[in-house]
């Protein structure tokens, strides 16, 4: 890594220029997936399997709901989290997180809310330690516009909006190119978060800046984020297997990129699973391309939706478990991208089940294998 890129933090980020953003998934899709490319300064360094952080800022629409709500027109002065006075519009674009509300928050508010409020009791009794379960139920899908909407009033100073909303802070995306390929710039895939809760259609703060307000030409704050719990085999001839459903092809793409580029001669087999294939193939010409070129020596594909019932990354995986087996006996190493909460833990079950049918042995020994996988850094995750 260069000096540069210690050069640039999240609290001293690189201002840089939005190159590309453009979206991937079809019309018909049920996704909106982006894939973007940002401009770096010359000396900038990355390496394949690294994160790109980015700053995003609230929507304006939503700054100046909020701002009606309290009754402040958004030239009143405050101090920010380093003493800087600034407008307090600004601030709730660019320091203050009035996206998902916090328990915290709901605290704090309470704190200062004068006995006015209306609801105010209710409020103060979910911040009992006993009524957590209920606090956690009134604070989801919930955001600050709503606890100010239902519960106007709580506020009077501008600057307790500083004691009582965490900072904004910046979200990581796998980058999905290799320097090796793409010189100053870095690539990454977004899924822009939509959802509706309580009566109101929401956006998730970075994904919707990027979808909704980060045009080509316009700038963003960004940083590189070092991952050396994912990386690529120092030795070039070893062959990989990458699981990396939705965005988690990000990272991929990178290793592919990077590879290629570079000639090295390991083996490359990809499992990339989405919804549709015609609407949701991201990096379907990449991909293809570098199948026909040679780089990925397999592809599997599982599209979820386009057929009755649901084909996944693992149900690819046990239909080749022989072969599966054989590349890791050949040393490979094995990475899981994208979704934490389901997909990387059956793809680890449907991995232990090709290792028990490979070796023919019980599921502790397959767990052994796998232990001794992760000890020699041939089993790497980068999950979320
Ligand atoms: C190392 C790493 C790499 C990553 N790589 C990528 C990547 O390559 N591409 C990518 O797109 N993302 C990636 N992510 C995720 C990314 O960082 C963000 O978390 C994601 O874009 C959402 O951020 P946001 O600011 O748009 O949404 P936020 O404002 O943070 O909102 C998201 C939150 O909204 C709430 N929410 C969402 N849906 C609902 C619903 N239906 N009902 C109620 N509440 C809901 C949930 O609480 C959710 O946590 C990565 C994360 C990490 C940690
Ligand atoms: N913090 C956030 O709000 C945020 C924002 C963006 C992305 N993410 C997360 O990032 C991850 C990637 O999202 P994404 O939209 O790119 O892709 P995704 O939701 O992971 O979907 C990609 C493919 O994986 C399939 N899938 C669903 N469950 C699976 C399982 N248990 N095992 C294997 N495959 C499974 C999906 O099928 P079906 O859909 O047909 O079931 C789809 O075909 C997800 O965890 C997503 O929640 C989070």
């Amino acid at each position: 890594m260069s000096t540069q890129v210690q050069k640039y933090t999240r609290n001293n980020p690189y201002m840089s220029r939005m190159l590309v953003n453009v979206l991937m998934t079809m019309a018909d899709s049920e996704k909106e997936t982006r894939h973007i490319e940002l401009e770096l300064e010359p000396g900038m360094e990355y390496t394949p399997g690294d994160a790109v952080g980015i700053l995003p800022e609230n929507r304006p629409s939503e700054v100046a709901e909020v701002l009606a709500r309290l009754n402040f027109k958004g030239d009143e002065r405050v101090l920010d989290h380093y003493k800087v006075e600034i407008s307090l519009e600004e601030a709730l674009r660019t320091r203050l997180a009035i996206g998902k509300l916090t328990r915290s928050a709901v605290n704090a508010y309470t704190k200062v809310a004068p006995a006015s409020v209306p609801g105010l009791e209710t409020l103060k009794s979910l911040t009992l330690p006993e009524n957590r379960s209920a606090a956690e139920e009134y604070i989801w899908g919930r955001e600050f516009i709503d606890l100010i909407t239902e519960h106007p009033g709580g506020i009077t100073q501008p600057q307790q909006l500083f004691t009582m909303l965490a900072r904004l802070t910046p979200r990581m995306y796998s980058i999905a190119s290799s320097q090796a390929w793409v010189k100053d710039a870095v690539h990454t895939i977004v899924r822009v978060v939509y959802y509706t809760s309580h009566q109101r259609n929401r956006q998730g703060l970075c994904s919707g800046h990027l979808g909704e307000r980060a045009p080509e030409g316009s700038t963003m704050p960004i940083f590189l984020h070092s991952n050396n719990n994912f990386r690529l085999p120092e030795n070039t001839d070893t062959p990989i297997i990458m699981i990396g459903p939705g965005t988690g092809i990000a990272p991929f793409r990178a290793f592919l990129q990077h590879r290629k580029a570079h000639g090295h001669k390991g083996e490359n087999w990809l499992f990339f699973g989405e919804q549709r294939r015609a609407s949701d193939f991201l990096y379907r010409e990449d991909l293809e391309g570098m199948f026909k070129d040679g780089t990925l020596t397999r592809f599997d594909t599982a599209f979820s939706r386009d057929q009755s019932h649901k084909i996944y990354v693992q149900d690819r995986m046990r239909e080749n478990d022989a072969e599966l087996f054989r590349w890791l006996e050949r040393g490979a190493h094995f990475y899981v991208c994208g979704d934490a909460n389901r997909m990387a833990k059956d793809v680890e079950t449907a991995l232990l089940d090709a290792i028990a049918n490979g070796r023919n042995c019980t599921p502790d020994a397959a767990q052994e294998y796998l232990a001794s996988m992760k000890k020699a850094r041939r089993y790497q995750t980068d999950v979320y």
